[in-house]
């Protein structure tokens, strides 16, 4: 027997001596037992499931891992194959269980469902399709998702919508947001509600965008005031929420700090080492006639309701991160993690600097 073969075989005799502790076995408020087993780690079992509509997005890579991590099974309902490819590693065999799903068919979601614990909906569109408006998206979506959690007797739902999301509002992203919540809450009354600010990280439309196309970025002269938050915290945020029982109620998660564009434009620029740029600040009407043309092409591109966005500053709410034990971390912080990748070869490896006054107060 080799020696690696024997400590194994010792490491399996001494977990398969273990006590079960009170600690590894919690009861849900419908009964259900959940009973953890292993050493913590990627091979442990929490005994948790969990669904994730809208895993093949941004934030939900981020949040998969950290649920995956600690032994948690979890569907990923899809649509096209290749997009879920990346989650599969996540989790030791079998953790990651994939399914297909399209968000008009009942049947569907109910079998992506109907074993959870807990349900997250993550899906969300920044720009409109022939298929999908944002009202089939943010609206009758979430509703769906939400009425077919309660009606198969899923005991939790976490809804992401976002921390502008108000029926008043110029955007009609911003308004279907809102919309969501509202339907959300009356089909699933204790669902927790999440609304989390603009995020950066690495597949953002952040960062990368604002560095690839800085023109789109200096509408309103660079004065709309945001409040950008690190999509890991925002991940942590939602991840936490598998060790609380329930947690109903709407939650904001902006970043710690407001800032302007034109101080993330400057930002961008002194940590790439890329000169500013020199494009001129299109006038609103300019930039939604060609937004509107953009429309025509068949791939995304800037939608009339993200240039009314840029227009649009971020709400001044509290964040509620101390209900989620996160403290969200600066822009400053990551920004050379995101953006290396846009310095050209010569000052790869050049140090950080970032422009003058740090951010802009509110
Ligand atoms: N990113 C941000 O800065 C930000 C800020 C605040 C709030 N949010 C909200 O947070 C959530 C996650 O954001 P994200 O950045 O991770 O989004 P994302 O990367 O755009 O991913 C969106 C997810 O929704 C799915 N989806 C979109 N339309 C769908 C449809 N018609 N049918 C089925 N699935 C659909 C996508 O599936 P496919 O891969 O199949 O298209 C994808 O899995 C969204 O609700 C978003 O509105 C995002």
């Amino acid at each position: 027997m080799l020696a690696s073969s024997r400590v194994l075989a010792a490491q399996r005799a001494v977990v398969n001596q273990r006590k079960r502790a009170l600690h590894d076995l919690v009861t849900l408020p419908d009964r259900k037992p959940i009973v953890s087993q292993g050493t913590p780690g990627y091979s442990a079992v929490s005994g948790h499931v969990v669904t994730v509509f809208g895993s093949t997005g941004f934030l939900a890579r981020y949040m998969i891992s950290k649920l995956a991590r600690q032994g948690t099974q979890v569907v990923v309902p899809y649509r096209e194959e290749d997009t879920k490819r990346h989650l599969k590693p996540m989790g030791d065999l079998g953790q990651i269980v994939s399914m297909e799903w399209d968000l008009r068919n009942d049947d569907q979601i109910a079998e992506c469902l109907r074993h959870s614990d807990i349900v997250y909906n993550l899906v969300g569109r920044d720009y409109e399709t022939k298929n999908f408006k944002y009202d089939d998206v943010h609206v009758k979506g979430a509703e769906r998702i939400a009425k077919i959690a309660a009606e198969v007797g899923v005991q939790r739902l976490v809804h992401v919508s976002h921390l502008n999301a108000s029926s008043s509002s110029k955007s009609a992203f911003y308004r279907s947001k809102a919309e969501g919540e509202e339907r959300v809450k009356a089909a699933f009354p204790n669902a927790t509600i999440i609304r989390p600010a603009a995020m950066y990280g690495h597949e953002d439309k952040f960062f990368n965008n604002m560095s690839n196309w800085p023109i789109w970025w200096k509408l309103n002269h660079g004065e709309t005031k945001i409040r950008p938050v690190h999509v890991m915290d925002v991940a942590q945020a939602l991840a936490n929420l598998m060790g609380t029982p329930s947690m109903p109620g709407t939650y904001s998660l902006p970043g710690p700090r407001t800032m302007t564009y034109e101080y993330l434009l400057d930002l961008v620029s002194s940590v790439t080492y890329n000169p500013p740029s020199g494009t001129p600040t299109l006038p609103k009407p300019v930039a939604m006639a060609l937004a509107k043309a953009a429309q025509n092409v068949w791939w995304p591109a800037l939608s009339p309701d993200e240039v009314e966005r840029r227009y649009i500053s971020d709400s001044e709410v509290a964040g509620d991160w101390d209900a989620f034990g996160v403290a969200p971390d600066a822009i400053e912080q990551h920004a050379i993690t995101y953006l290396r990748r846009h310095r050209s070869a010569d000052n790869f490896t050049r140090p950080v600097v970032f422009p003058d006054g740090r951010a802009t107060a509110a």
